[in-house]
């Protein structure tokens, strides 16, 4: 496995390998590697040529109050699982790599996108988000990118990003890897005091209570978002930013409960924020 800091070395890779004929698939993280960045490289590993990984904690997507200093890093740890994965080429560039001077020039995600559910609880977020992964595409030039369907928001504003600026690169969603009881893999995890890991299973608890609802025949949203409201809110310790049955792509609150919609909840348990979602 290569490993690089530079975008230069990245771009000679890249370009050498298209000019072999390989075609280059992306996986963008920000490091602290689990069982749900694995899924995504063994899924990208099968699909491409000459696979690249990029581990940048990328502070443009962290608001004032949020974890940019604290958050996990432990480059050999990561550099193992990459190999691991059959990785051809880890891009770990610095901060001042990336963002010499704070950019200037940015994406904003507007819309629904922008105004509901992360967008409206992570001012900025999205923003940031949009902005990195859209350099990130510019310096790797993947045929496809891989995102995990366990940020649905995330995977709906990089998807528009690409059909509204007319990006080449194919964008490719991944299911959400969980825990045996549930919950879904997620660096903020290892936030978790014993007793509030066990807290954090209401969530997917409280989704499929919701899919469930949906399987039985409800078809209004509000009944539906209530049944996994009810059993969210029956658990102590665990605060609800939000229950919200939302169209995949636009995020718009759905009018009737449909097969493919995604029904995404956001929650405090202590003082980690946990998401999760399932697609009806
Ligand atoms: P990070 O949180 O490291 O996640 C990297 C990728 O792994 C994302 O596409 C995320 O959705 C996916 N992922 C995380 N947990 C998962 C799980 N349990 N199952 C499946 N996929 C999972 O998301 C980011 O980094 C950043 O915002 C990034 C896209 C790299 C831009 O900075």
């Amino acid at each position: 496995m290569l490993e690089v800091a530079s975008s230069a070395e990245l771009r000679a890779a890249t370009d050498a390998a298209r000019q072999r004929g390989a075609g280059v698939g992306l996986v963008p993280t920000m490091g602290a590697l689990h069982a749900g960045h694995r899924a995504l490289l063994a899924m990208a590993r099968a699909e491409n040529g000459f696979l690249v990984a990029s581990v940048f904690v990328n502070p443009l997507q962290f608001g004032p109050a949020e974890d940019l200093a604290g958050y996990p890093r432990d480059r050999d740890a990561d550099l193992a699982v990459l190999e691991a994965e059959g990785v051809d080429l880890a891009f770990l560039p610095s901060e001042r790599e990336m963002w010499p001077s704070p950019p200037e020039v940015r994406l904003r995600v507007g819309g629904g996108l922008a105004e509901r559910l992360e967008g409206l609880h992570r001012p900025g977020h999205l923003d940031g988000v949009a902005t990195v992964v859209a350099k990130l595409l510019h310096l790797a030039g993947p045929s496809r990118a891989y995102f995990g369907q366990k940020d649905a928001q995330q995977l709906a504003v990089v998807r528009r990003m690409v059909d509204d600026l007319a990006f080449p690169n194919r964008v490719v969603a991944c299911p959400t890897v969980r825990e045996p009881d549930g919950l879904a893999v997620s660096s903020r995890n290892a936030y978790l005091s014993g007793p509030e890991r066990q807290r954090a299973t209401a969530l997917y608890r409280a989704l499929e209570a919701g899919r469930a609802a949906f399987l039985a025949g409800r078809r209004d949203p509000g009944a539906v978002e209530a049944a996994a409201r009810d059993l969210l809110e029956d658990q102590p310790g665990v605060e609800p930013d939000y229950v919200a049955l939302v169209d995949p792509a636009t995020f718009e609150p759905a009018k009737q409960a449909e097969p493919g919609q995604v029904l995404a909840t956001a929650a405090r348990v202590g003082r980690t924020r946990l998401i999760d979602n399932v697609i009806l």
